[in-house]
């Protein structure tokens, strides 16, 4: 058994990738697999947290004892974080969300009459940074960081910009890290400019790893 130092901790976790329709039957997306918001829920739950898990679309069965609230869009992962936030203690955003969408939904299947198309894309919200203004004295945010190069800057970046009290910094091209891979590779920034470099494991063991670093500021 693992021990109950969540109890009476609610927590909301973001999983997989978000989708942008580019018209009935296409949408714009990433690798995420959802394997690694997931393994945080279930250990989460495990620790004896109240645990509402916000995903994309995976072929991952949820965590017995979790709250889950399935969406597709960003708009839709946003209006389901935020109308959770205020009754939430800790905030983990494993999610990888779309940093734009199409400008518009075709409402009819494009057809390929021409040799090229154009889409127009629109800046989403970013939903982390949102909650960073939003958070109080007694909420934790932690956030990852997706990056293929300049990891540790652009982790960092994230970190303060947002408001976060933690980042999961994750360089998503070696091998055994990030999207889809069993294991992970990770660094964990903090608020006060600390860093802590943690070995390849799997994402169910990093998930534990996370809580327990979580755990030490509540
Ligand atoms: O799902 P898996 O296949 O197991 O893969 C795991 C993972 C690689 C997706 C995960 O470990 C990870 O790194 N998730 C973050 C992916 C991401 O979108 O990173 P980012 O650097 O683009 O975003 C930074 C943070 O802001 C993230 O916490 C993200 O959820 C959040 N964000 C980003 C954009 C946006 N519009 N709103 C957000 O809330």
């Amino acid at each position: 058994g693992h021990k109950k130092d969540l109890q009476q901790k609610k927590i909301l976790i973001t999983a997989g990738g978000t989708r942008e329709p580019i018209d009935p039957v296409r949408y714009i997306g990433n690798r995420s697999s959802g394997k690694m918001g997931y393994a945080i829920a279930k250990a989460a739950v495990e620790r004896g947290a109240e645990v509402t898990l916000v995903t994309g679309p995976t072929v991952l069965a949820a965590p017995v004892g979790v709250k889950v609230i399935a969406i597709e869009t960003t708009e839709q992962m946003r209006l389901a974080v935020l109308a959770a936030f205020p009754d939430t203690d800790i905030v983990i955003k494993a999610a990888a969300v779309a940093d734009y969408r199409p400008t518009e939904t075709a409402p009819q299947k494009i057809k390929k009459t021409d040799d090229t198309l154009t889409l127009i894309l629109q800046k989403n919200p970013d939903i982390l940074k949102e909650l960073g203004g939003l958070k109080k004295p007694n909420q934790l945010l932690i956030g990852f960081a997706a990056e293929t190069h300049e990891l540790l800057t652009y982790a960092r970046q994230k970190l303060v910009q947002k408001n976060l009290d933690m980042i999961v910094a994750n360089d998503v091209t070696a091998p055994g890290a990030g999207f889809n891979s069993d294991t992970n590779i990770v660094k964990l920034l903090y608020r006060n400019g600390s860093s802590e470099e943690l070995p390849q494991m799997e994402k169910d063991k990093l998930a534990h790893v996370l809580l327990d670093r979580i755990c030490s500021f509540v």
